[in-house]
């Protein structure tokens, strides 16, 4: 089998069209009597059929073997890892980077559940992984529960999809959409990296109001795949995950047998480094969702299901103004990592491949170092580099797994970051 060429299409939830021979495509129609070159037609809807047309995600496969040739699926024996939701935990929690493991694993069993707004049979909501990987997947998955942001921290990723292969590196990111099936393939040795899993509405741009026209992720910076097909009579275990458990079978031929293909229910991938960032110039810290890279809406009017966020090297230039992140409280639920550098609210403990979890109303901000650092800073243009955070930003509690409470990285004195901070009230208004 040739290696897959690395090629793209560019925009976002376009209908995109994709050949891997010539002539494949059925022009005109999407279910002709036969197929081009004896293919099977099969559409993929990843949104009900009846939702507004501006909703509606679907994409039409041709491809050599229907998915639904298959024998039973039996439950797996080795589900994920991360034991299911763990006591409910209103404190501030933060993790340090997982180690790798030590006996080859693939991503599918080095994925561990952080935490979860709900059970996974919901039908809207937001789970969060971590995981760790040092082998390639000889396996195809598919997640019949939602669609996957994967977010690299370390190690370049192939991703081996039915539309088509992605290579994705940290500062990047890529999103399988709800019932894709994929492979994940290590460039490195290992990887290292966050998923977000978002069982609501379909990712996509945020509008840009009074922004304008352009600004934050410009849509054609994101990447879609070309049709690449495997035509592959060797047997292949294709696992799924359904209401948050792993079920495998046994097929005959790879499932990634695409031959051509049309739609915008598609994977993609997206540079963070193309990201046109906005903020103040004038005075005070915007509200971090002037950085909001995709948003999945809920059926709260303006209220996010997810917003993935990102805080990118930028020049800081407020005036008068204390420059890190506010303290804050917030009705949103907030699952932080880090990718790349350090990050401007915090001066140690939040390491890359590490976490936080701010839950509803949790109090939080700076620390005490970067506090009293701020306060006393000479406020002339200076540009924050080497740094590249990000959020996963949701409206319904994150509640941390057992795995998340008892893993050896959950870091016990993340409270004493703020502690020490020192009362400089006098009574007196100063000048
Ligand atoms: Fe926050």
């Amino acid at each position: 089998m040739a290696t897959a060429p690395l090629a793209y299409q560019s925009g976002f939830a376009n209908q995109f069209s994709s050949e891997a021979l010539p002539g494949a495509l059925p022009l005109g129609q999407n279910s002709p009597q036969q197929a081009p070159y004896g293919l099977y037609a099969e559409q993929l809807s990843g949104t009900a059929f009846t939702v507004a047309r501006s909703e509606a995600r679907r994409s039409w496969l041709y491809r050599i073997h229907p998915s639904a040739a298959h024998g039973k699926f039996q439950r797996l024996a080795r589900q994920l890892a991360g034991g299911g939701l763990g006591p409910v935990e209103p404190n501030r929690l933060r993790w340090n980077p997982p180690a790798l493991p030590a006996m080859p694993t693939d991503f599918l069993d080095g994925l561990h559940l952080m935490a979860a707004t709900a059970a996974a049979d919901q039908v809207s909501g937001v789970s969060v992984y971590q995981y760790t990987a040092t082998a390639s997947m000889q396996r195809v998955f598919y997640n019949a529960d939602g669609e996957l942001l994967l977010v690299p921290e370390a190690g370049r990723l192939r991703l081996h999809t039915e539309l088509g292969v992605l290579e994705v590196e940290p500062l990047e990111i890529a999103v399988l959409p709800r019932g894709m099936k994929f492979r994940v393939e290590l460039c490195e040795p290992s990887a290292r990296g966050y998923v977000a899993e978002n069982h609501g509405c379909a990712l996509r741009l945020p509008d840009l109001g009074p922004i304008g026209s352009n600004g934050l992720a410009n849509p054609r910076d994101f990447l879609v795949p070309v049709a690449h097909y495997e035509d592959l009579e060797q047997p292949t275990e294709l696992v799924q995950k359904f209401l948050g458990e792993l079920w495998g079978t046994r097929l005959a031929h790879s499932p990634l047998d695409v031959v051509a293909w049309h739609g915008n229910h598609v994977p993609y991938k997206y540079d963070l480094r193309h990201f046109n960032t906005l903020g103040t110039v004038s005075y005070d810290h915007p509200d971090p969702s002037i950085f909001t890279v995709l948003t999945a809406p809920s059926t709260v009017p303006g209220q996010a299901n997810i917003d993935f966020v990102i805080f990118p090297p930028r020049w800081m230039v407020a005036e008068r103004t204390f420059r890190p992140p506010w303290f804050h409280r917030n009705v949103m639920n907030e699952f932080m990592g880090l990718i790349h550098g350090v990050y401007d609210a915090k001066a140690d403990g939040f390491a890359p491949g590490g976490c936080s979890l701010h839950n509803c109303m949790s109090a939080h901000g700076p620390d005490n170092a970067t506090t009293r650092q701020a306060i006393a800073a000479e406020l002339t243009p200076h540009k924050l580099e080497q740094t590249m955070a990000f959020m996963f930003e949701t409206g319904a509690v994150l509640r941390p797994s057992h795995y998340a409470l008892t893993c050896p990285q959950l870091q016990a004195d993340y409270d004493a970051c703020w502690a020490g901070m020192a009362k400089t009230f006098t009574g007196e208004r100063q000048a």
